[in-house]
């Protein structure tokens, strides 16, 4: 492993990404400034603690923050490298909203000297970080060619095992040109274990955006069977069971929709800048944001069975075991069954404590008082149902997990 310390690290956006990578550089000797536009994460970090929930996470940001080695500003600090980790959402069209790397890209320009390295590590669109990064600090000045370099390096890391996976995953690393292509990979594996892979900027920024379109394509898949099981009677849990015991053949899991920040957004990067030639990743992504829709109009079905009928959903996280929310097809049911006004919607999340728009109950009341239940994640706690309990109700398993 490169020894590369007393080197000085600018991280800017302090998120699930950003926080983690600051925290870890400043365990491994960097001297780390982190950045955010939110004075609450600036002061909560610079108490040393956490606005953010994952494992480990508090002792490392509260022992880098005492050990001097990571502080937290609103403003840049100079340093050898900047590290830009800020949200990369679409807009309503679908188009990648680059906003965030733009206005990250300003604000550390007037801080960048020569023999800086800058790094992208939100997940992007093809040519982000050339026309995006480097072009924005051509234009006021830097020579990216030879005295700043700028790279891409996306992250992969699973929410729940991020530090680990921040230090064990292969990570893919691509510069705008040679020399800054070597000179993230030197970084990178000054704390990396995994494997540092070297390619282009380009060829970094579409491998992240292939893993997650990926996902998608194949969850797709799997989705769409279950629709056509459904109309044909078959029950698609056993039907994939049997399939995937033929040994080339490996079908994922259906599901409610496709959410989280990740797999439900970055697909549309490929189609926003290729929209001929990816019909099938717009198609995978059609097929996904289809079957929340699907659910609904399951449940109306049973609903049309009672005068007012209490529904009883269980989950709202967009996965497993999780508190996170984002672009979650669960909320976006609940939400439409509400508004619809089918009958008393009952809401259960066993990892949040409350949420500002629905009223959560522990999930066994919840079960006991509907008369639909609605599983929408199979969370650890929602697996000890047993179908032989609920013979009273009509029970609607978007994740197969009740037997
Ligand atoms: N969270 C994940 O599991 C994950 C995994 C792989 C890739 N990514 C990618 O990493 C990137 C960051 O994601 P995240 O989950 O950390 O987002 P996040 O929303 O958790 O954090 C982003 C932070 O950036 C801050 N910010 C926004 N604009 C800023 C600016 N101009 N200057 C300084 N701070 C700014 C926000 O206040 C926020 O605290 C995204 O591109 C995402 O797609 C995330």
């Amino acid at each position: 492993m490169v020894t590369n310390l007393n080197k000085t690290v600018c991280v800017i956006g302090l998120g699930y990404i950003g926080l983690p990578t600051a925290s870890l550089l400043g365990t491994k000797g960097y001297k780390v400034h982190g950045v955010d536009t939110s004075r609450h994460v600036v002061d909560t970090i610079n108490e040393g603690r956490i606005h953010i929930v994952e494992p480990d996470l508090d002792i490392l940001v509260k022992s880098a923050v005492q050990s001097g080695n990571l502080t937290a500003g609103l403003e840049p600090q100079k340093a050898d490298v900047f590290i830009l980790s800020v949200p990369t959402p679409f807009k309503d069209n679908h188009q990648p909203d680059l906003s965030y790397v733009e206005a990250a890209t300003r604000t550390i320009a007037p801080y960048v000297e020569a023999g800086n390295l800058v790094i992208l590590e939100s997940t992007s669109p093809v040519g982000t970080t050339e026309d995006v990064v480097a072009g924005l600090l051509k234009d006021v000045g830097h020579d990216i060619e030879k005295e700043v370099f700028v790279a891409h390096c996306p992250e992969r890391v699973l929410p729940g095992r991020i530090l680990t996976e921040l230090v064990e995953n292969d990570r893919i690393v691509g510069g705008v040109n040679k020399l800054a292509t070597e000179k993230a990979v030197e970084f990178y594996n000054t704390f990396v274990r995994g494997e540092v892979l070297v390619t282009d900027s380009r060829t970094a920024e579409m491998a992240k955006l292939t893993e997650n379109s990926f996902r998608d394509v194949n969850i797709a898949f799997a989705n769409e069977l279950s629709l056509i099981c459904d109309q044909e009677g078959i029950g698609v849990w056993e039907l994939i069971a049997l399939a995937n015991r033929h040994p080339r053949v490996s079908i994922l899991q259906p599901g409610p929709g496709v959410g989280g920040h990740c797999i439900a957004v970055d697909p549309w990067f490929i189609i926003a800048s290729a929209p001929e030639s990816s019909r099938l990743i717009r198609t995978a992504r059609e097929v996904n944001d289809y079957k929340p829709e699907w659910v609904i109009e399951k449940v109306k079905r049973s609903a049309d069975k009672f005068k007012r009928p209490t529904i009883g959903c269980l989950g709202l996280a967009f996965k497993a075991d999780v508190d996170d929310l984002r672009e979650s097809p669960a909320v976006d049911i609940v939400r439409k069954l509400i508004n619809d006004g089918l009958g008393t919607i009952l809401v259960a999340e066993p990892n949040l404590h409350e949420h500002t728009e629905f009223d959560l109950r522990p999930y066994e009341e919840v079960v006991s008082a509907s008369d639909i239940v609605l599983l929408l994640v199979d969370h650890k706690e929602f697996r000890d149902l047993r179908a032989s309990d609920l013979k009273e109700k009509i029970l609607i398993d978007t994740r197969g997990v009740i037997v």
